[in-house]
């Protein structure tokens, strides 16, 4: 972001610091906006992104010991948009003693899904199985009622907000023609009201969780236990006990499907409830028989979703029987294609992900309106802010910017589960921490995984960053330090009379580089190793440059997943005056880059491309950040389905450049390519 105020030395509208340029051509009209694409339609080529363009999920399980096998969270982050942990959340894991509670397995699975993007299942709270034998040998009722109770509530207020489905209890009833409950201890010590129970503790704990009765073998329509749990589910619906959804496991032989899977489906559904296929997994995993199933659930609108139960045949429960959509070695069989084709995806032909050019080179958006605005307090009378950074963890957005105000620049915290409660968030001024008041702006926020630390990196003259254990505690952030001991020479010969902004650090695995720009023309690239970052920063080149406003400020750059490209933006100020995103790929972080949405008119992001739904409430397409699939120092993102949070101002807005009303507005690509 640009200081003029923080020197002092200048002041100017927007339009005014343009009136200036020589890049205002003479006689250019001010671009209006073109329609933006309507958004096609298209066959994705993998299972999550399909699933997601009717609204549903395709998961898998997830075992936590698996996930540092690079083959393995490959495929899952590739492929799968819900996750659902294989033992983790089950009650030897989670209470193996009575009120003694352990998540760490649990936490590691709902963490790494929640920064890569996917949702997840819980499974499971109440099962006679994987029980620890102290929950087995209660004998009281109100002693086992209790129990039951607690261990439902700790578990769903440990995870609340960050599970879309719970299987609250599992696999009750009995194989066989009885169609009633199996004996459990459950059962046995609370009688059969022992689901009602569970169910409605569950309601309490998390109302906004949806409740699932899971089980398998009640694929079959005519089967008696499909009947018991169809009868149950109708009680419960007719009686007021809350229950959201019924999950058929799908554990099937050879032969699939019954043929009656699709009639199972939809007359649950019929009763009111989502049914989800939550464990699929079919011995020899015949094309056939996974498409027969994954087409039964297409053709029931309220079947949401479907996982499958592990990633390679090497991972399965059943791995004897070979019954998943990936082999040993993670290749796709072809049930996979089937699976995918019923979807109705397009199997990718070319693709080989470590080499694809994963990003298109046009680009269209749409905008929300302003979602997140200055909230000024009795000591701070803000007026703009700006230049966002964020991260999701946790299950929450956390989102760092600058504020703008007659005294200066400085820093915000803010953090939301989602967009919706953006503009209700509370703002927590950080110049209350140690980060101190005075020249902090433009922040950029990573975990550095190696160090286990959240970092900061801001500027205040020189570039600088903070450190916190805990990004979700403001208090937490260390005093400002410099990653310089002075302004590289290299910038200082080049600089002019502009500023030196927006720093920016992205990681390989070897080494980390710092970008910034200085106002005026020019993308300086510093590097540093993995193991002495934050310090050793040198090596200071220019690794771009342009005309002063055609490569102004605000740079990003980020590590596209599963492709070897990286990204770089940087705002621009067009012959409108307005600022807009440019672009530009690389494979190497220290290699040169290439154009790739890089003009006026094929912007990364400009208000030529983004549509306003909401209204069009700024021109200007200005200093932000991408939405990204995770959050350590490697500054992944999507290949496609972007989203850029941005600052955008009022048009009609003049005066003193640093007392404009920026605001917060996210852009969603709207040309999906996946
Ligand atoms: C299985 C896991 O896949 C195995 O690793 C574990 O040893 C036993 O449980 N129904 C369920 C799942 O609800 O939790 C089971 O998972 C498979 C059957």
């Amino acid at each position: 972001m640009n200081p003029l105020k923080r020197l002092g030395c200048r002041r100017a509208s927007v339009l005014g610091l343009l009136a200036a340029t020589v890049l205002v051509t003479p006689g250019t009209a001010t671009a209006a906006p073109d329609t933006p694409d309507t958004p096609d339609t298209v066959r994705a080529s993998t299972l999550g992104a399909q699933a997601a363009q009717s609204g549903r999920y395709f998961g898998t399980a997830v075992a936590a010991g698996r996930l540092g096998d690079g083959t393995y969270t490959g495929i899952l982050d590739r492929e799968f948009n819900s996750v659902t942990p294989e033992n983790e959340m089950k009650w030897d894991t989670t209470e193996p003693s009575r009120g003694s509670f352990n998540f760490g397995p649990g936490d590691q699975i709902v963490n790494r899904a929640t920064s890569h993007g996917q949702r997840m299942r819980g499974h499971t709270l109440v099962w006679h199985s994987q029980l620890p034998g102290w929950v087995g040998s209660i004998r009281d009722a109100n002693t086992l009622r209790g129990v039951m109770n607690n261990h439902i509530t700790t578990l769903m207020n440990h995870y609340k907000g960050r599970i879309h489905s719970w299987d609250v209890v599992n696999e009750a009833f009995a194989d066989g023609s009885s169609g009633q409950l199996r004996s459990s201890v459950f059962r046995d010590v609370l009688g059969n009201g022992f689901l009602e129970q569970a169910f409605r503790t569950a309601r309490t704990a998390d109302p906004a969780a949806k409740l699932c009765y899971n089980d398998y073998n009640i694929e079959d329509w005519n089967a008696a236990k499909t009947q018991g749990v169809y009868r149950m589910v109708r009680d419960f619906k007719a009686r007021g006990v809350p229950i959201d959804c019924v999950g058929l496991q799908a554990h099937f032989g050879a032969g699939g499907p019954p043929g009656s899977f699709q009639t199972t489906l939809s007359s649950f559904a019929a009763l009111g409830v989502d049914v989800q296929i939550t464990e699929l997994d079919i011995a020899q995993a015949s094309p056939t028989a996974y498409a027969n199933t994954v087409r039964a659930c297409m053709n029931v609108t309220r079947c949401t979703g479907i996982t499958v139960w592990g990633i390679r045949d090497s991972d399965s429960w059943r791995s004897g029987e070979n019954p998943l959509l990936f082999d040993r070695n993670g290749n796709k069989k072809s049930a996979y294609n089937a699976a995918l084709t019923t979807l109705g995806g397009t199997p990718a032909t070319t693709r080989s992900a470590p080499d694809a050019a994963a990003l298109p080179s046009r680009y269209s958006w749409s905008s929300s309106g302003p979602l997140i605005a200055p909230k000024p307090d009795s000591t701070h009378n803000i007026a703009g802010i700006k230049d966002p950074t964020v991260v999701q963890y946790n299950g929450k957005y956390h989102v760092f910017a600058s504020t703008a105000s007659s005294s200066g620049y400085n820093l915000v915290y803010l953090s939301f589960s989602d967009w919706s409660q953006a503009g209700s968030a509370t703002h927590h001024y950080l110049d209350r921490t140690a980060i101190g008041s005075g020249y902090r702006a433009a922040p950029q926020v990573f975990y550095n995984a190696p160090q286990r630390l959240w970092y900061l990196v801001y500027q205040t003259g020189n570039a600088s960053y903070s450190t916190n254990p805990d990004i979700s505690n403001p208090n937490g952030w260390s005093a400002p330090r410099n990653f310089y001991s002075s302004m590289p020479d290299i910038i200082r010969q080049n600089i002019g009379s502009g500023y030196w902004v927006d720093m920016w650090v992205i990681c390989d695995s070897a080494n980390c580089y710092l970008f910034s720009s200085d106002d005026n023309g020019h993308l300086y690239r510093s590097q540093t190793t993995v193991g002495q970052f934050p310090n050793g920063f040198t090596n200071t080149v220019i690794a771009l440059q342009d005309s002063k406003y055609a490569l102004f400020e605000a740079s990003n750059v980020y590590k596209v997943q599963d492709s070897n490209q990286y990204l770089l933006l940087v705002e621009a100020i067009g012959s409108d005056g307005r600022r807009y995103f440019r672009s530009w790929t690389t494979t190497s972080l220290a290699g040169s880059w290439t154009q790739l949405a890089a003009s006026e008119s094929n912007p990364f992001a400009r208000a030529n491309n983004v549509s306003f739904p909401a209204g069009s409430w700024t021109r200007d397409i200005s200093h932000g950040e991408m939405i990204r699939a995770g959050y350590d120092q490697t500054l992944t993102i999507p290949s496609c389905r972007l989203q850029y949070l941005y600052q955008g101002v009022n048009p009609n807005a003049g005066g003193d450049y640093n007392l404009l009303p920026w605001r917060l507005g996210l852009l969603t690509q709207t040309n999906p390519t996946c």
